[in-house]
Parts: C-alpha cells; sequence; structure tokens
C-alpha cells in the first residue's frame, strides 16, 4: 500500500530532480539508456506514416531518438504528469511534437487514434497497471504497436549478485549527489527490485488483451524492452 502511494505520488519526486535527471542517467547507466532508446526506435516500423504516443515522456529523449531515428513519424506526443520534467521536454523537442500534462491510467486522447505507444522506464511508476494497460489498448489502433523499456534484474546469478549491490548501494548515493536527492534513487531501486519483470509482465500483456509478446534482454539483463500488438 505503502508503495502503491508512493508511485501515485511519484511524478512529485521528478519535478524535484527534473534538472539533473538527464545528467544523471547518463552516468549512472554508464550512457546504456541511449542506447536502449535506439534499441526501442528501432522496433518502430519505417514504412509508413505514424502517430506516437510517448507515455511518461520525461525530458522527452524516446521522442527525440524516435523524432531523428524515424522520419515517417508525423504526429508525436509526449505525456507525463511532471510539469518540470515537460518543461525541460519542451526546450529539448525546440517545437517538434506536443506534449500533455496527464497521467497514462487517464490518457486524454480518443479511441484508436494512435500508431505506436512508447513507455520508458514509467510503467515502474504506474499505481495501477492495469488501468494503463487498459488506456495504451484503447488508444492504440487495430493493428497498432506498444513498446515499453523497463528496467530488470540479470538472470545470471553472479552478474546479479554484483548489480543488486550496485543497485542497493552504490546507485543512491551517486544518484543522490548528483541529483540532489537520494531518496528518489533508493525509491528507484525498490520499484525496480519488485516489478513483475520478464515473463511476468508479459503475462499481464497477454491478459489485458495485447498480442505479439516478446520481451529482448538488455545488457545483460538490467533492461527489457518488451513489445506487443493490438489484435488486427
Ligand atoms: C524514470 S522517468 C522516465 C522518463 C523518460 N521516459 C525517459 O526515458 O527518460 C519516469 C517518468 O514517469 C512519470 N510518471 C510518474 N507517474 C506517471 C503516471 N501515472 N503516468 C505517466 N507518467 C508517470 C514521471 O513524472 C517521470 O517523468
Amino acid at each position: 500500500m505503502e508503495n502503491r502511494f508512493r508511485k501515485a505520488e511519484s511524478w512529485k519526486m521528478f519535478n524535484r530532480i527534473a534538472r539533473r535527471y538527464d545528467a544523471a542517467n547518463r552516468l549512472l547507466s554508464a550512457g546504456q539508456d541511449v542506447i536502449w532508446r535506439r534499441k526501442c526506435a528501432r522496433e518502430v516500423p519505417g514504412d509508413r506514416p505514424l502517430t506516437v504516443l510517448d507515455l511518461a515522456t520525461g525530458t522527452a529523449d524516446v521522442l527525440k531518438t524516435l523524432l531523428r531515428r524515424r522520419r515517417n513519424i508525423r504526429v508525436a506526443v509526449g505525456l507525463d504528469p511532471a510539469k518540470e520534467m515537460l518543461a525541460i521536454a519542451r526546450r529539448k523537442l525546440a517545437g517538434n511534437g506536443s506534449l500533455l500534462n496527464g497521467d497514462a491510467q487517464c490518457i486524454a486522447l480518443r479511441d484508436h487514434s494512435v500508431d505506436i505507444v512508447c513507455m520508458a522506464f514509467g510503467i515502474r511508476n504506474v499505481a495501477n497497471v492495469e488501468k494503463a494497460l487498459r488506456e495504451m489498448l484503447r488508444v492504440l489502433v487495430a493493428g497498432g504497436k506498444l513498446l515499453i523499456l523497463e528496467f530488470s534484474l540479470p538472470q545470471n546469478s553472479a552478474i546479479r549478485k554484483i548489480y543488486l549491490c550496485y543497485f542497493r548501494h552504490v546507485l543512491p548515493v551517486i544518484g543522490g549527489l548528483i541529483a540532489g536527492d537520494h531518496g528518489a534513487y533508493s525509491y528507484l531501486n525498490r520499484t525496480v527490485e519488485e516489478f513483475p519483470a520478464g515473463e511476468a509482465f508479459c503475462a499481464r500483456l497477454q491478459l489485458a488483451g495485447f498480442t505479439r509478446i516478446k520481451a529482448h534482454s538488455l545488457t545483460f539483463g538490467i533492461a527489457t524492452l518488451y513489445s506487443a500488438e493490438t489484435r488486427p
């Protein structure tokens, strides 16, 4: 219950760390986050005009990557409840794409109006995951694509042990120093460790009504890219 409450309020924490968020990401992931977002962009079809919605867009790194790598994106929309994150996103996008201040559990877009929904490192922060998945399904067109990037834990036990040591003890300290908020980075490791990743998340996608579900493990399994489609 406590975490559900914290998740419902997590956008306030992102407002506090917004200015240092990108720098902390680059450093703490040793630049891997850039590679993961590129991998996400490669999963976006390049053969037809697309409307893309990026949920939990934050400072818009996903949208920027997509717009740079996919010239067929006609409409790009980013959504996030944290206004300070969106203020940075607005500067970075420099007029490309539009931004909505909102919640993934209640998306202010019409039914079947979006070809691609992305969400990078956001689903873990949502209090009611099933509600958000229902909303994604609602706004996607028939045969539309969902791409979710999220942290996970390495399967290999030796790598997992080393990673957990870094994740629990080193990352909150360095993240706290860079972003000025130790709590934000201990929240990160707690929510990642309790998130039902891999097959468990694929099962939730299936239960929500998605099809053609795949999970691609990235960088020893410290992140996973999930792709799924709506029925044609
Ligand atoms: C770790 S950041 C990810 C930002 C960006 N997608 C990226 O790849 O860097 C998580 C974002 O989720 C947003 N968030 C928190 N709760 C949310 C919700 N219920 N719906 C949509 N976004 C939410 C936060 O405000 C924050 O900007």
